[in-house]
């Protein structure tokens, strides 16, 4: 399964896209809006477990989004379930190298549009962190409404913040 986009491939992780992994996704920039799962320093160690963990997913989920052939960024969604099982969250992180290009306003699109027709979902979330401007633009391009804000529900780095709610419906 592969998603096209103007100038970028959505496609499974795959062996040997470790070591650009590691390259793009160690910068505290990319970090520092992300889930403390996703570490700073990212070490070899960490993209190799991260692509062993990922790249047999079956169905898939977790995207690599391929530059010249080159494993830049990622993008995902994360089914919920159980009485939740209407409902999933989409992430995503582009190396600094790509940004600016209008790359992830096409990949939440692309990828959304994926879940929806893949999966018995109703609803797709996103949960952007407080001075996060770009990912908040990128998901209002891709057609998603802000809902909400978890005040002081986050603590990144020692700094307490707002978690901004966006969502996007199948009916949309
Ligand atoms: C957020 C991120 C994914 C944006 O990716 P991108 O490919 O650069 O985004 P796009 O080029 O599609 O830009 C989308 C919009 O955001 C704006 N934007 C992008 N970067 C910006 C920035 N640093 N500051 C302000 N606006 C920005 C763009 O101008 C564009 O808006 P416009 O079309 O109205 O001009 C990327 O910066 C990133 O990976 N950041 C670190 C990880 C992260 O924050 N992930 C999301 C967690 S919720």
């Amino acid at each position: 399964m592969e998603l096209s986009g103007n100038g970028f491939l959505l496609r499974a992780w795959q062996p040997g896209d470790e070591i650009s992994l590691q390259k793009h996704a160690d910068n505290p920039k990319v970090s520092a809006f992300l889930r403390d799962r996703f570490p700073y320093p990212y070490t070899i160690d960490d993209a190799l477990f991260w692509i062993k963990l990922v790249k047999d997913q079956q169905p898939l989920t977790s995207f690599a989004i391929v530059i010249n052939g080159e494993a830049c960024g990622g993008i995902g969604v994360e089914l919920f379930n159980a009485e939740s099982r209407i409902n999933a969250e989409i992430g995503y992180w582009l190396g600094e190298a790509h940004w600016r290009k209008g790359l992830m306003s096409e990949a939440v699109k692309l990828v959304t549009k994926y879940a929806f027709e893949h999966f018995p979902l109703i609803r797709i979330e996103a949960g952007v962190y407080d001075k996060n401007t770009a990912s908040m633009r990128v998901l209002e391009k891709a057609g998603y409404v802000k809902e909400g804000v978890l005040r002081k529900s986050i603590i990144k780095d020692a700094e307490v913040m707002d978690k901004h709610m966006y969502a996007i419906f199948k009916e949309d």
